[in-house]
């Protein structure tokens, strides 16, 4: 049977008259933000909305909030009628297509700010980023009202904040880790793997191999700030230009974990960022 074509909307008022009739009916609505440029990954993401839900809406914004001047913005890849049929083939019901001004009226003054978790690891290098992605997710739950919401692991900071954002405000949404989407070698799907060459896409699985033989190496018993400097080392040899962070963190709190081994039970998680000439790869793996 042929799935049928999500039906797309564009401003806040037709989406939510489209998700009353589906409340109407009983659905639970499922949710799945994304940026577009869409892999593998996020249709995993869109599948697991559908086990949760009745009723599974998908967005597509790339949202200028969450970009430095001088980041990606502009070449950042869109495709809207190839995301449409990727999510109407993974059951998504309704797609979620706002402009920058149904995001952000003229004039609007709000935002965001999960402080402290957004300040660590990728906050550093990218210090509005994480008030960008706050902001803009908390628009889209209050546009989309879902009860059940889904975030890549890929995007573990990320995830981390918005758990603590619904949290702390009180949005009464589930939000749901999908895994990380891997190719064969190893590399996480990501959008921004589109900008690789060839010589540089041979490379880039360097970062989950080092986090992988770290996660190993801190099983063994190996001490933390042992294991970091040679998962930095290994990615640095294997030809990425140059290293934003490999850190070890608590994985609710994203603080630094002690340099020594792990204590029995210990729970971490290890996550790195390294640049392969102009394009910035994440990656993290759970301990
Ligand atoms: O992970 C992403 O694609 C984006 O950061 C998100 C959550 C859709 C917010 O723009």
């Amino acid at each position: 049977m042929t799935k049928q074509q999500a039906r797309i909307y564009r401003t806040r008022t037709d989406l939510q008259a489209a998700i009353a009739a589906e409340r109407e009916k009983g659905s639970k609505i499922g949710f799945v933000p994304t940026m577009g440029a869409l892999h593998d990954g996020h249709i995993s993401l869109v599948e697991k909305a559908g086990e949760k839900s009745e009723c599974v809406v998908a967005s597509i914004f790339v949202n200028p909030t969450q970009f430095a001047p001088g980041e990606d913005l502009d070449r950042y890849p869109r495709n809207e009628e190839g995301d449409v049929a990727r999510l109407s083939a993974a059951g998504c019901d309704l797609v979620y297509c706002p402009s920058v001004e149904e995001m952000y009226p003229d004039g609007s003054l709000t935002n965001v700010r999960v402080e402290e978790m957004s300040d660590l690891l990728d906050g550093i290098h990218r210090p509005h980023f994480f008030y960008g992605v706050a902001t803009v997710v908390a628009r889209l739950f209050i546009h989309v009202k879902p009860d059940v919401a889904v975030f890549g692991e890929k995007d573990y900071q990320q995830l981390q904040i918005i758990r603590r954002m619904v949290r702390d405000l009180g949005f009464g949404i589930e939000i749901i880790g999908g895994s990380t989407w891997r190719d064969a070698d190893g590399l996480a799907q990501s959008s921004r793997n589109a900008y690789l060459s060839e010589g540089e896409r041979e490379t880039a699985n360097a970062i989950s191999s080092a986090l992988h033989r770290a996660a190993c190496r801190l099983h063994l018993g190996r001490p933390v700030s042992e294991v970091l400097a040679e998962a930095r080392a290994f990615i640095l040899a294997a030809g990425f230009t140059k290293l934003d962070y490999v850190s070890a963190v608590d994985p609710v709190t994203l603080q630094d974990l002690e340099e020594g081994p792990l204590a029995e039970g210990q729970e971490c998680r290890l996550l790195a960022a390294a640049w392969l000439g102009t394009t910035r790869l994440i990656d993290n793996i759970g301990v």
